[in-house]
């Protein structure tokens, strides 16, 4: 399974691009956006984004299996918060999770920092895969071509 959080479409290319090389079942998290009040335009955009609470699945299977896939971007060199509270609001114990993260420069601290996260949260980390998303993402059969030699 995939388990996918995107709030500008980048992470939904590289989570597409997964399915179609793996053929694993695809599902999206969706977090409420939250209104805060700032004194800028940019303020009040960072602000909503970095507080967004809580996350929902849809069709939200059972059971998960051993391994599943979370997919999503990096905000302040975090998972982005939706994710985490994916990871806080399920029984992951038994579950090894691999990443696919997406951020415009994603470093080593940031695959760090997802390992740490998960291993918080009870579970076991896998593989973190990162993705450079620049100023334009990749097309997707590129994405294949990447995913597929990490994989
Ligand atoms: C509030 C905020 C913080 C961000 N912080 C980082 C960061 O620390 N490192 C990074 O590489 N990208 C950062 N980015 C860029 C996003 O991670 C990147 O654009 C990502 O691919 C967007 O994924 P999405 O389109 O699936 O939402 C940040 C974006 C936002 C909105």
């Amino acid at each position: 399974m995939i388990f996918y959080y995107t709030r500008t479409q980048k992470t939904k290319v590289a989570a597409e691009a997964l399915h179609e090389i793996t053929g694993l079942g695809l599902y999206a998290l969706t977090a409420p956006v939250s209104e805060v009040k700032g004194f800028s335009f940019w303020v009040k955009a960072f602000k909503s984004v970095m507080s967004a609470k809580g996350c929902e699945v849809h069709n939200l299977p059972d059971t998960l299996p051993a391994e599943i896939y979370l997919c999503g971007p990096i905000w302040a060199g975090e998972m982005a918060g939706p994710l985490k509270y994916f990871l806080r609001e399920l029984d992951i114990s038994k579950t090894k999770i691999h990443c696919v993260l997406t951020g415009m420069q994603p470093t080593e601290k940031d695959r760090e920092s997802a390992r740490r996260v998960i291993e918080r949260a009870g579970a076991q980390a896998g593989d973190i895969h990162l993705i450079a998303t620049q100023k334009t993402m990749p097309e997707k059969d590129v994405l294949i071509e990447h995913l597929r030699a990490l994989l």
